[in-house]
């Protein structure tokens, strides 16, 4: 059985800072950096519109904080927002310091970009391939470390807890087939967020929640699970995101009429975002994310919408950019509306359509990324520290991973510092009953009805119709109700494959009863908050009722259906207000 200090799960931009964070603050200890893909393929490497940090001599940080916690509908942690605005230049330029090629002013500054909800530019960028920038610049990086050992195409199953501390995980080798336990004093959970738990979404197919749902299912609580974000601007069909970055650099939404309906909506004026004296006011297409996904609905809602082959759409034209501003900062836009939709835009406007795209909710973890369970963190998408509150702001996940990554890790080496190492024989316990557990339950089991793609299908339909962008009580219960029954279902689960090499409907069913959890714990969560907030917008409950819910939800698993429970919000020096853009 290998044994390390700590066991990052996870291969993607937290997964790596953490491991780079903990090679440098401390070298003595060694790293497991288990990822159930190559680390390059992780998810992180679609991000596109840049990350968050003040840099600007117009900006501060607390503009930083402000525009994070209006945005977030003021469920963001104060105090841990003001870590992340601290933080968050210093991990920028340690980036840039790393070989990350930031896009430059022609003065040699490094560039900064408006971004939604962002009232001044603060998003730095690599041309339209930010994550991909990002996520090579940390690969590297890490690649220096002799300590960090990387389990590639390792499925982690369950975490093993013994004497009240995580101490490893339980891993299916995916060439093999080998079930082993790989140890550690600490366990940081890097493993992205579960945006296929939806039909639509701009998540790669590896995004199924296993993390989320291994924390849970050792009692830690998945909090404020109910915030989920649509982004306003993803390719019909495919749901391949088109970046905020392309209304940053000027580009427009207009409906069927060629209308710019934004400004009908509460979003501020329309202003020219070239417009240099007034930053501020930059609004409309600039607005958070949450309102122009419900102000797509509202649209489709008055038949102004453009009907197309994969539902309604509305354009984003940026013809007006140009050639040659779209080929240096948005080529990546160019290229895929031209390969996936057949539209160039340089000539013609791009069918969009609002798409999931991020869980603001995740693992209830604190600034450290220390979960409640000793000896586990989080960090990354699939934790919630909560920076994000009800509704993130584009371009501040890719500054989160950084910054809470990086705490995660240091944090890991003190606690690994200063524990025992594991139990190896009571985790070699633990390791073969999991290796029975997935022989009986999937590989050699017989007589079943189900089928994985069905229940996975009949899922993510009760979540779209029951917890999408608009909600009701009823429509919320129907996806408890239908949730509950997909879960008795998914007892009934019938394997084809019984080969142990590279068997993907093994790990197709076992991330489908990843995701059963983490839909659970989102609609469960949904259905007791009964106001509107960020994107949680209630048509039942249409106002946000700070008195009753100006708290987190905690989902904590419990059986049949998830216990719902609450925390306080961290209010420091921001108290709630009205959420105003660009008035
Ligand atoms: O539109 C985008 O480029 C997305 C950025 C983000 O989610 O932060």
């Amino acid at each position: 059985m290998p044994a390390h200090d700590i066991v990052i799960v996870g291969g993607g931009g937290a997964g790596l800072r953490a491991a780079i964070a903990i090679a440098e603050a401390a070298p003595s200890l060694d790293v497991a950096l288990v990822s159930k893909v190559y680390p390059m393929r992780s998810h992180t490497v679609a991000a596109e519109g840049g990350a968050a940090a003040v840099i600007r001599d117009n900006d501060s940080l607390d503009h930083h904080a402000v525009d994070t916690i209006s945005g977030g509908d003021w469920l963001a942690d104060q105090a841990a927002v003001e870590v992340f605005v601290q933080e968050a230049p210093a991990e920028m330029i340690r980036l840039e310091h790393w070989g990350c090629p930031w896009s430059r002013e022609p003065d040699g500054r490094v560039a900064v970009r408006p971004f939604g909800g962002m009232k001044l530019e603060r998003t730095w960028f690599a041309a339209d391939k930010t994550g991909f920038h990002l996520l090579h610049t940390l690969f590297q990086t890490s690649l220096k470390y002799g300590n960090i050992t990387p389990y590639d195409e390792s499925f982690v199953t369950r975490l093993l807890v013994a004497d009240g501390r995580c101490q490893g995980v339980a891993t299916i080798e995916l060439q093999t087939g080998h079930v082993d336990v790989i140890a550690g004093r600490a366990v940081i959970l890097c493993t992205g967020g579960a945006g296929r738990v939806f039909p639509f979404t701009t998540n790669g197919a590896i995004k199924t929640g296993d993390g989320m749902a291994m924390a849970y299912r050792v009692g830690v609580p998945l909090k404020d699970m109910e915030f989920v974000q649509y982004h306003p601007t993803g390719l019909p069909g495919t749901g391949i995101l088109i970046t905020e970055a392309s209304r940053g650099e000027g580009g427009i939404l207009v409906n069927r009429d060629g209308y710019r309906y934004l400004q009908d909506y509460d979003l501020g004026t329309p202003l020219d975002v070239s417009d240099e004296r007034h930053p501020v006011k930059k609004s409309m297409e600039l607005g958070p994310r949450d309102r122009l996904s419900q102000a797509f609905v509202k649209e489709q809602q008055k038949g102004r919408t453009i009907p197309g082959p994969y539902g309604d759409v509305v354009h984003l034209d940026i013809r007006h950019l140009g050639q040659a501003r779209i080929d240096k900062k948005l080529p990546f836009v160019r290229e895929l509306a031209t390969k996936y939709v057949n539209i160039d835009p340089v000539y013609e406007p791009i069918p969009v359509r609002p798409v999931l795209h991020y869980f603001m909710g995740g693992i209830d973890t604190d600034v450290e990324g220390a979960t409640v369970l000793p000896g586990l963190y989080a960090a990354g998408e699939c934790a919630c520290v909560n920076i994000n509150g009800a509704n993130r702001l584009g371009s501040n996940s890719l500054t989160e991973l950084l910054v809470f990554g990086a705490r995660a890790g240091k944090a890991a080496a003190a606690f690994a510092r200063e524990h025992p190492p594991p139990d190896l024989a009571q985790l070699d316990k633990q390791g073969v009953e999991e290796q029975h557990r997935l022989a009986r339950r999937f590989i050699q089991k017989t007589g079943g009805h189900e089928r994985i793609a069905g229940l996975r299908q009949e899922m993510r339909d009760a979540m779209e119709s029951g917890a999408g962008i608009y909600r009701t009580e009823a429509g919320l219960q129907a996806a408890c109700d239908a949730l509950a029954a997909l879960r008795e279902r998914f007892a009934d689960l019938q394997l084809d494959d019984r080969s142990l090499t590279f068997n993907t409907e093994l790990t197709a069913a076992l991330e489908l009863d990843f995701m059963l959890d983490v839909a659970e714990a989102i609609a469960h969560s949904a259905l007791a908050r009964r106001e509107s907030r960020g994107s949680h917008q209630r048509e039942d409950h249409p106002e946000r009722d700070d008195d009753a819910y100006l708290k987190h939800t905690l989902a904590f698993c419990n059986g049949a259906m998830p216990r719902i429970d609450y925390q306080e919000v961290s209010i420091t020096r921001w108290p709630p207000a009205e959420r105003v853009y660009g008035r």
